[in-house]
């Protein structure tokens, strides 16, 4: 691939990334999935530190799907301990690196020593303000809405606009998504942040998560900083 210049004054606020392709990573050289994973949260490490680096405000991940409980025990719980592992392992860099750590998601059904670490960083760092960087876990776009009219109609509001409705998401006080990025050829939302996608760019790639590196990252941020967008509106 050819090297391409990054022009830091055009780049996205809020990236958003469906890390896809770890199991087909480990298949194709006949390991086991979760080998896969491992080899993610590798590729995850490096590419939350290259974003802070650069300047990426926001920085959110898919680690869980609400629909991802249907997989394996053995894979379920070991998505499980990723975060902790990922949190503990990475905890030097996210201190000095000044990054926020936010998760998103239904947390209460998440084993119970994942829900401490959570917020044991959630709390060390909420005075962080280089970039925030937010792990959706057992998290789903539909189950987001729904979760929020609910509070809201417990709350007896019975008139919303969409910025009052936005305090109501797990997303609340995060910006909109600028620009989402899919690895491993498939081209969908597969349920995740719905309501803050509803302008975002969409970058789709072949390349599978475990390699997807820096240079595969600044050529979807070029491409990002090429795009037109009008937001409705017209040039
Ligand atoms: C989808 O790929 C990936 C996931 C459901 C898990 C993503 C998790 C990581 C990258 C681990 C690191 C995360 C943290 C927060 C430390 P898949 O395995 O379904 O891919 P496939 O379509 O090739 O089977």
């Amino acid at each position: 691939m050819k090297d391409v210049e990054l022009d830091t004054t055009k780049l996205p606020q809020h990236v958003a990334i469906i890390m896809d392709g770890n199991g087909t990573w480990a298949k194709k050289r006949g390991l086991p999935r979760n080998f896969g994973h491992r080899q993610g949260a590798q590729a995850l490490r490096n590419i939350v530190l290259f974003s802070n680096e650069i300047g990426i405000k926001y920085l959110t991940v898919f680690a869980f799907s609400t629909e991802n409980w249907s997989r394996p025990k053995e894979e379920v719980d070991y998505l499980m301990r990723l975060p902790m592992e990922f949190l503990r392992s990475n905890e030097k860099e996210i201190y000095k690196g000044n990054i926020k750590f936010l998760c998103i998601g239904e947390r209460d059904c998440l084993p119970l020593d994942l829900q401490k670490t959570i917020m044991k960083y959630e709390n060390e760092t909420v005075n962080n303000q280089r970039m925030t960087f937010i792990v959706a876990l057992n998290y789903g776009g539909k189950d987001d809405i729904i979760q929020a009219v609910n509070r809201l109609l417990q709350e007896g509001i019975s008139k919303i606009d969409n910025q009052k409705f936005e305090e109501y998401l797990y997303t609340k006080n995060i910006p909109d998504v600028d620009l989402l990025i899919r690895t491993s050829g498939q081209q969908r939302i597969s349920n995740f942040l719905l309501w803050k996608l509803s302008y975002s760019e969409l970058y789709f790639t072949n390349v599978l998560w475990p390699e997807f590196n820096k240079k595969q990252y600044i050529k979807a941020l070029c491409e990002y900083s090429e795009r037109d967008r009008r937001y409705g509106g017209i040039k």
